[in-house]
């Protein structure tokens, strides 16, 4: 099944919430619903890129998991090695960009490292842009926007005027303003501090399935719900 393409969000982010209850939910470790999850991330990301989705954004480390036991920080930072390394090719093969958004100078050199070389080696490729949230925190990015810009603003001698759209330019990735899907798995109804700024019209789809079960099928449920919404971004929409 494939959806009409002028259905398709441009933009989807998710919430990939859930890995340490699926495992424990089978009696394994927390770690290895991580790993689960990460084989999800391939699954969803090529399927995005075949629908002609432009972004994907996903929350993969958010600035509140630092609170975590330090065993799964060091977990998921070395599953994050492990996935940029091994996913590179896979990128290339499906023409996928890759970015990271985030406080990334405060991961360790080892990641930024990888991060690095996966951005640049797919700089070129011509479908989705597939962006990781990495150490990221939605009220973060704004106050690191503000900060910016008040350092812009003193580098000139004045407070320019700022618009929206202006303001935006100061966020970790000015193109990624707009949400146009934001999906949470794991049956928790919140946002976790995820894209406050980008999110502000997304529209929401919240499903009970943890992380390492969301397969095709639910993401074309999504994809199927949203392409049935009526937009109105505060206007009367089409009546
Ligand atoms: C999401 O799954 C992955 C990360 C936050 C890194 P969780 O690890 O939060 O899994 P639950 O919510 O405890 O089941
Ligand atoms: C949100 O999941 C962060 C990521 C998916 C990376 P959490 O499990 O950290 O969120 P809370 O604690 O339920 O809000
Ligand atoms: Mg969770």
């Amino acid at each position: 099944m494939k959806p009409a393409p002028s259905t398709i969000p441009r933009h989807i982010a998710i919430i990939m919430d859930g890995n340490g209850r699926w495992a424990q939910q089978k009696g394994l470790p927390r770690h290895k619903g991580h790993e689960a999850g990460a084989r999800t991330v391939r699954l969803i990301t090529e399927e995005c890129a075949r629908l002609g989705v432009e972004r994907l954004t996903l929350y993969a480390f958010s600035a509140e998991n630092w609170k975590r036991p330090q065993r799964e920080i060091d977990f998921l930072m070395k599953l994050l090695r492990r996935y940029l390394a091994g996913e590179r090719p896979t990128l290339m093969k499906n023409g996928i960009r890759f970015s990271a958004i985030g406080r990334l100078h405060e991961l360790s050199p080892e990641v930024i490292a990888e991060l690095e070389k996966t951005r640049a080696l797919t700089r070129e490729n011509p479908k989705m842009l597939l962006v990781l949230a990495l150490n990221y925190g939605g009220r973060g990015e704004i106050l690191d926007a503000a900060r910016a810009f008040a350092g812009d603003a003193l580098r000139r001698g004045k407070v320019p005027t700022l618009t929206e759209d202006e303001f935006a330019g100061y966020l970790y990735d000015p193109a990624g303003k707009n949400v146009d899907l934001l999906i949470r798995t794991g049956g928790d109804h919140r946002i976790s501090n995820f894209l406050l700024w980008e999110a502000s019209y997304a529209e929401l789809w919240f499903t009970k399935a943890f992380w390492p079960d969301f397969g095709i099928e639910e993401l074309h449920r999504a994809l199927a719900d949203f392409a049935g919404r009526d937009r109105r971004f505060g206007g009367l929409g089409e009546r």
